[in-house]
């Protein structure tokens, strides 16, 4: 598979176009940002961690039925995966309350949520990303009717999967985002799944182990993902 030219570069991954007309290159760099862009930072070994921690998730939400776009590991940094056509929606889910629920609704952090909300966010950073429903998304054309409920589903069914995955590793999973496209007219989860758009506590000590490290200035953000990949057994460089 050729490398060819860069197609879009995110906020901390870059994408490429390969010999392939339906492939794409995700590089994944060390850059880190928070806050819609606003906090941003170099972290050494983010990439490779990143790379190969989504690799063994989306390859575990495939052999669960969930058609990723995930194909294969193309290096320490960098996978080949499927060129979606991306819808611009975020789907959140979360177990337990954190984050922007907490401000947003005064609920206690920590909080268990039975059954876990499912929350949508336009995916806009000079919009701040802002909180949606379903018929801001059908009434916008951002996703038909369908195309949403399939997400839902799909992402509830990603959060069964990966909360037991989690649960076995002593880690809660509290909320995390996905985002999807269009592949050959299906449904298919696209994007990543890493420590970056997750929250993960420690189940005895209650330790963050996710993004919140570099939002809250906390410290040891890598130390985390990696143990996090360690007790995951995913295979590091
Ligand atoms: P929130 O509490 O800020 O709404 O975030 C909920 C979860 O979704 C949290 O795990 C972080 C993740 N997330 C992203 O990764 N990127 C985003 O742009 C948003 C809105 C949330
Ligand atoms: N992923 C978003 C950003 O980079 C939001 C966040 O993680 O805080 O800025």
């Amino acid at each position: 598979m050729e490398k060819r030219t860069e197609l879009y570069r995110g906020k901390a991954k870059s994408v490429y176009t390969t010999d392939d007309p339906d492939r794409l290159i995700l590089l994944f760099r060390n850059d880190t940002s928070a806050f819609d862009g606003k906090k941003i930072e170099q972290l050494d070994r983010k990439g490779m961690v990143n790379n190969r921690f989504n690799a063994f998730i989306m390859q575990k939400l495939e052999a669960a039925g969930i058609p990723t776009q995930f194909d294969s590991l193309v290096s320490d940094t960098e996978c080949l995966v499927k060129k979606l056509d991306m819808i611009p929606v975020e789907c959140v889910v979360r177990n337990y309350a954190a984050g922007s629920l907490v401000k947003r609704l005064g609920i206690e952090e920590g909080q268990a949520l039975a059954p876990p909300t499912f929350e949508l966010f336009l995916k806009d950073d000079a919009k701040g990303d802002p909180f949606i429903n379903v018929s801001h998304v059908v009434t916008f054309g951002w996703a038909t009717a369908a195309q949403i409920e399939r997400m839902q589903a799909l992402t509830l069914k990603v959060n069964d999967v990966l909360k037991q995955l989690f649960d076995d590793a002593g880690l809660m999973l509290v909320d995390f985002k996905l985002e999807f496209g269009v592949f050959k007219g299906e449904i298919v989860l696209g994007d990543e799944f890493s420590p970056d758009g997750c929250r993960l506590w420690d189940k005895t000590t209650g330790k963050k182990m996710d993004k919140d490290r570099f939002r809250q200035g906390l410290g040891g953000v890598i130390e985390a993902y990696e143990e996090v990949a360690q007790r995951l057994g995913v295979p590091l460089a």
